[in-house]
């Protein structure tokens, strides 16, 4: 029997691809040329290759206009990723084309890098590295480059998932206090101690730092605007990793130039990979590319998810583990 076509939108860590070419007939993207950032080429390149899944990934062009031209032959998205918010979820679904997503794996490389950049931001390392290289550093001062201590801070999460549980886990080791603000409360012993605020208020007065993890879409955009950020205690620090659309840009670099807020660490944007112009030239924002999950071991680990996706529908004939639509 023939293989199923896999159409797979990216180039992934060799392991993955050969996998994926031994199971499938998968028309791979090994120059990872940037043909997925236009939905008519995706049709295109789906409908003559009669392809049964899509590999797809974050910044895919997958809106509604693409999922209705697809070719009646795909029957799955399998995104290389936890969110899914380049993916019009509704459309898929009028179309019968399941979506499935490759949760859990990516929980700890992504707080690892909310962590990196809440220390970035408290403690001015984008600041001092810059300093080094361009040969600026005069040597050891008394009151160089001071920032401040996470220790004995409060942590507020924003978004009580397995990301923002993993960042908690993190931050107790630096006796960091931990409040969450979460759709609803979570078991105890998921909370482990952590305080939940059931109001905005009561959560952005309450901490030093901010740690964003609510997936992106409509009803999250711009959730960090003027308002809330004036709700946030002067000297607090912001950090995000979830998703770029969640932060009022324009309102952000306001507050970090009005020295409301201290300082802000990034790891995604608004229109990626393009960045707000307004944080370029700001010493008191730590800017990272999407680093959130690019581990070795977890960039494997995500491949995994995908083919366990595509086989489970593909081949076997059953629902993909990890479906998220
Ligand atoms: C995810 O998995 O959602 C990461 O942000 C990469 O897109």
């Amino acid at each position: 029997m023939a293989k199923p076509v896999v159409l797979v939108t990216r180039k992934l860590p060799e392991g993955v691809q050969d996998r994926l070419a031994a199971m499938f007939d998968a028309r791979l993207n090994p120059a990872d040329e940037t043909w997925y950032r236009d939905g008519a080429e995706i049709v295109r390149r789906a409908t003559e290759t009669g392809a049964a899944g899509i590999l797809c990934a974050a910044g895919d062009a997958l809106n509604v206009q693409t999922i209705a031209a697809l070719p009646p032959s795909v029957r799955i998205l399998a995104t290389f990723s936890v969110g899914t918010d380049h993916i019009d979820l509704a459309a898929a679904r009028a179309r019968g084309i399941a979506v499935a997503n490759t949760p859990e794996v990516l929980s700890f490389a992504t707080a690892e890098i909310a962590f990196t950049l809440m220390l970035m931001a408290a403690r001015r390392a984008g600041e001092g590295e810059r300093m080094v290289r361009a040969g600026a550093w005069t040597g050891w001062a008394p009151t160089q480059l001071m920032g401040v201590t996470l220790e004995g801070k409060t942590l507020g999460i924003l978004g009580f998932g397995r990301i923002g549980r993993e960042l908690a886990q993190m931050a107790r080791g630096m006796r960091m206090t931990i409040h969450y603000r979460n759709r609803s409360r979570v078991a105890p012993e998921l909370e482990q101690g952590a305080v939940y605020h059931d109001n905005d208020d009561s959560f952005l007065g309450a901490i030093d730092v901010l740690s964003m993890h609510i997936p992106g879409g409509a009803e999250t955009r711009k959730w960090l605007d003027a308002t809330r950020i004036a709700k946030l205690k002067r000297g607090a620090i912001v950090v995000n990793t979830g998703r770029g659309t969640t932060v009022d840009d324009e309102a952000l670099v306001a507050a970090l130039r009005s020295g409301h807020l201290r300082a802000a660490g990034l790891d995604v944007y608004d229109g990626e990979p393009k960045v707000y112009p307004g944080y370029m030239d700001l010493e008191n924002v730590a800017l990272l590319p999407h680093l959130g999950s690019a581990t070795i071991e977890t960039r494997d680990a995500m491949g995994a998810r995908c083919i366990e996706n595509l086989e489970a529908l593909l081949i076997k004939g059953q629902e993909p583990p990890y479906r998220a639509a």
